[in-house]
């Protein structure tokens, strides 16, 4: 439950994309954990009715259907069936992802595809469709992108994610405005580097990758999976009712780590900004 009372998301239904695996397995048993109704949703039917079974034994049953985000028609089919299991959906968690790292020049038209499919737009058809649902029965609700650090600074070696989930923080702020009028609430998080096997196995393979990622890091460790959990469960609850459009960065400081121009500094020992104070003093006291 961590910092939160039992209640926090009482009978809120919470459809997650990608929920069997990873950081949306970690969602999806938060929110249950604080009285949500869940469903969840991907591609591989045999990992999702193990995770609902697990997740049922503590909770309340959790509701499982497969889906590709990329086919409007599966989009269209999942969102129908949730609501006659649950009669309605107050929360849509875009979590569902696909990712590699690859130099850009050695992509295929269809590795592109692929990307962009999955992240940009599985995001829009399931925005979309239960978007307009939510209007049409005027109920107000909320929408969750998981985005990630990088849609805000781009980054190489990973163009069709950084190009997809810019698009998608594009989506959140953009229906932010226009859908507020309706009651529904867009908010995203940030992730910096937390392991899981999904992201793990494609984007840090080995342990030299792995250490180069933990490096740019200020708080010098991988995020857990519990603390984006956390924070998830607080920005679709109704505390968070006055956020819209923003965007969470959860990362221990790391892209700012990249960013600012003098950070590389940390690198320097005391003694050597002993020496470095009288270089940069004498040149004050010259001027
Ligand atoms: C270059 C690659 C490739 C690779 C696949 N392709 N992997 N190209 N390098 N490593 C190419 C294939 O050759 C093919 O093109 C095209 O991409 C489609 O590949 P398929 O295997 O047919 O696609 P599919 O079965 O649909 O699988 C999708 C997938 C896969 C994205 C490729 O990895 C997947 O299922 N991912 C889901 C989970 C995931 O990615 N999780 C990580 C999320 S982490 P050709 O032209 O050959 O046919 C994240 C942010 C992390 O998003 C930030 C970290 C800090
Ligand atoms: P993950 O376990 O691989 O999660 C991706 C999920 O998406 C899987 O459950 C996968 O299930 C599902 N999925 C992929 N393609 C799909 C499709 N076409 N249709 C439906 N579902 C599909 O990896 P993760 O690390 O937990 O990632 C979760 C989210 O966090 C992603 O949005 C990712 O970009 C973001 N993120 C993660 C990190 C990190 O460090 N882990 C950092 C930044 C952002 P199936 O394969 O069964 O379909």
């Amino acid at each position: 439950m961590g910092p939160f009372s039992a209640e926090l998301l009482k009978g809120k239904v919470i459809l997650i994309t990608g929920g069997a695996t990873g950081l949306g397995r970690a969602m999806a048993e938060k929110f249950l954990a604080v009285g949500a109704n869940v469903a969840i949703a991907s591609r591989n039917e045999r990992v999702l009715e193990r995770a609902a079974k697990e997740m049922s034994i503590e909770a309340n049953d959790v509701y499982y259907k497969s889906c590709d985000v990329r086919e409007p028609g599966q989009v269209f089919d999942l969102i129908d069936a949730v609501e006659k299991h649950y009669g309605h959906i107050d929360v849509l968690v875009n979590n569902a992802a696909g990712n590699f790292i690859s130099p850009t020049h050695r992509l295929s038209t269809r590795a592109v595809d692929t990307i962009l499919n999955i992240v940009l737009h599985g995001t829009f058809y399931t925005t979309l469709e239960v978007g307009k649902r939510w209007i049409e029965q005027r109920r107000a609700g909320t929408m969750l992108n998981i985005v990630t650090t990088y849609a805000s600074t781009g980054s190489g070696y990973v163009v069709p994610s950084a190009a997809a989930k810019a698009g998608v923080l594009a989506l959140t702020r953009s229906l932010a405005v226009e859908w507020a009028p309706y009651g529904i609430r867009q908010v995203a998080i940030a992730p910096g580097p937390f392991p899981t096997e999904g992201a793990w196995s494609r984007l840090s393979p080995t342990p030299e990758l792995e250490q180069k990622l933990l490096g740019r890091v200020p708080l010098k460790r991988v995020g857990d999976k519990e603390e984006l959990a956390n924070l998830a469960a607080f920005l679709v609850s109704d505390y968070a009712a006055y956020m819209n459009g923003e965007v969470v960065t959860i990362d221990g400081g790391e892209w700012l780590q990249g960013a600012g121009q003098f950070n590389g500094l940390s690198e320097i020992t005391e003694d050597q900004w002993d020496d470095l104070a009288k270089l940069t003093r004498k040149r004050t006291e010259q001027e």
